[in-house]
């Protein structure tokens, strides 16, 4: 099936900045977490029911993998994803995970459970 990209910076963001300073990301900026646990990003996804595969792109500079839990509509959906080094904060890269949605409106959240926060997060591909 086609796909739709949702750009982090237009989601809503709990303890996260948008910025531009790292090239390479798509749309207008990406999202910077904040670095501690608990920050998120939350999209709003349009999509039929069932199993979808999500892709986040996203950066991390550092060496230190930045877990998160993706919930669905509040309900847990693929927990402990690893987000590794990808080189640079210039280096985007993608991560798969498979969700089951609901018919219609969807809120995916992706959300930091470490003190490092989430890597650079740049869209969600749905
Ligand atoms: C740097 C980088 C940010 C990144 C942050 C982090 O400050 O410029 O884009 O989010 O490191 O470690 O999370
Ligand atoms: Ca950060
Ligand atoms: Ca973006």
């Amino acid at each position: 099936a086609a796909s739709t990209d949702y750009q982090a910076e237009n989601a809503t963001i709990s303890q996260g900045v948008v910025e531009s300073n790292h090239a390479g990301y798509t749309g207008t900026g990406f999202v910077n977490y904040d670095n501690l646990v608990g920050s998120y990003v939350e999209w709003t996804v349009t999509a039929p029911a069932g199993p979808a595969d999500v892709t986040l792109r996203y950066a991390n500079g550092t060496t230190a993998q930045r877990p998160m839990d993706f919930t669905v509509n509040g309900v847990a959906g693929a927990v402990g994803i690893t987000f590794p080094g990808t080189g640079d904060w210039t280096s985007w890269q993608t991560k798969t995970v498979r969700l089951t949605l609901a018919a219609g409106t969807n809120k995916i959240r992706a959300r930091a459970t470490t003190a490092d926060g989430g890597p650079n997060a740049d869209k969600l591909t749905v």
